[in-house]
């Protein structure tokens, strides 16, 4: 009998134990009810009476043992399973992103914008936001005190401690820069005009007291209607695809004649609407001659477009103000 205990004593002293698997192989082979051990100890009534203590003995040392390797074993897996997890958590995890930048939606509007000019061969010119009445109105051909000037709901600017109001203005539109350019290079010009603009509007889901204006301005020998047309033509083709459907219609601006404006539909065949994109039109003789261009030698076309109006339709903002509110929940869908 004791030659069994002695073996078994052996055994397990030399089982080794590196997984939980073994683990749990280990205690049953040796600590449970039908283990071993205990299959030992049901055996005492065979030996001999004298014996019976001393094998007792032998048989809770073993089960010591066995208890006590099996004790250590198991810290010891838990320890390294915690090290584990802590060094590394789950490395399949894809890792966290790290937030970049992105251009605000208007400056991808305006990108598209101009990329489309420069392939016709268009410069980029700007000019102040503070204008004075001459170039915002006058040299445009606006009438002095004609109701166009109050059509633009234009910010006066007034003198600090003065109720005398200045001829400055935020201007309303980016018009005035066609007088700058016109007056400081001579025809042939083609360019566009990018720049922020004004209007004392109140402020819904379609106005804001602020937005962005595109001017285009074409001057040269023999420009026609034809070309004007053809060149905003190609421009929504370009934005928003072949299949875009637009409108052109007559209008009035006092700086063009003929003065035409462009629609372009907006939604389903059936619940969509349309909706003006720009303004254009032959640029009127006053304006050429305001600038000291002779309107028998040259003609040109000029355009003006919202570039909010063209962003919402690009991408389906319903709302001007979004915008302007800088909410990084919206500003982040723009890619
Ligand atoms: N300045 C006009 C506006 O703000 C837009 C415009 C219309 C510009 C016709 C033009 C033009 O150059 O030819 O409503």
């Amino acid at each position: 009998m004791s030659q069994l205990t002695d073996k078994l004593r052996e055994e397990i002293e030399s089982v080794t134990i590196s997984t939980p698997e073994e683990l749990e192989a280990f205690r049953l082979k040796y600590l449970s009810k039908k283990g071993q051990v205990s299959s030992l100890l049901s055996q005492i009534g065979s030996v001999a009476a004298e014996e019976r203590k001393a094998f007792g003995q032998k048989v809770n040392e073993l089960k010591q043992q066995a208890t006590e390797k099996f004790t250590q074993a198991s810290e010891l897996l838990q320890s390294q399973q915690k090290t584990v997890r802590n060094a590394t958590d789950d490395i399949t995890l894809p890792a966290a992103s790290v937030p970049t930048g992105l251009l605000h939606p208007l400056s991808q509007t305006l990108d598209r914008i101009k990329d489309v000019f420069y392939r016709l061969g268009f410069t980029v010119s700007d000019g102040p936001e503070l204008e004075d009445d001459f170039h915002n109105f006058t040299a445009l051909n606006f009438p002095p005190e004609h109701p166009a000037r109050d059509m633009q709901d234009t910010f006066f600017i007034r003198k600090t401690d003065s109720d005398e109001v200045d001829d400055l203005v935020l201007r309303t539109h980016t018009s005035p820069v066609q007088i700058r350019l016109m007056k400081e290079q001579k025809p042939p010009l083609r360019s566009i005009m990018p720049g922020r603009v004004y209007r004392n509007e109140s402020i819904t889901a379609k106005s804001y007291c602020l937005f962005h204006q595109v001017e285009g301005l074409y001057i040269d020998k023999d420009v026609s209607l034809a070309e004007l047309k053809d060149t905003l033509v190609m421009f929504v083709e370009m934005i928003y695809g072949e299949g875009v459907k637009y409108r052109i219609r007559p209008s009035f601006f006092p700086f063009t004649e003929p003065s035409l404006e462009m629609d372009i539909w907006w939604g389903d065949e059936e619940t969509g609407k349309w909706l003006e994109i720009l303004g254009a039109g032959m640029v009127h003789p006053n304006v050429l001659r305001s600038v000291g261009v002779d309107p028998e030698e040259y003609s040109g076309f000029a355009f003006g477009m919202g570039v909010e109006r063209i962003a919402m339709l690009f991408y389906g903002i319903d709302d001007i103000r979004l915008l302007y509110d800088n909410d990084n929940r919206f500003l982040k869908q723009f890619q």
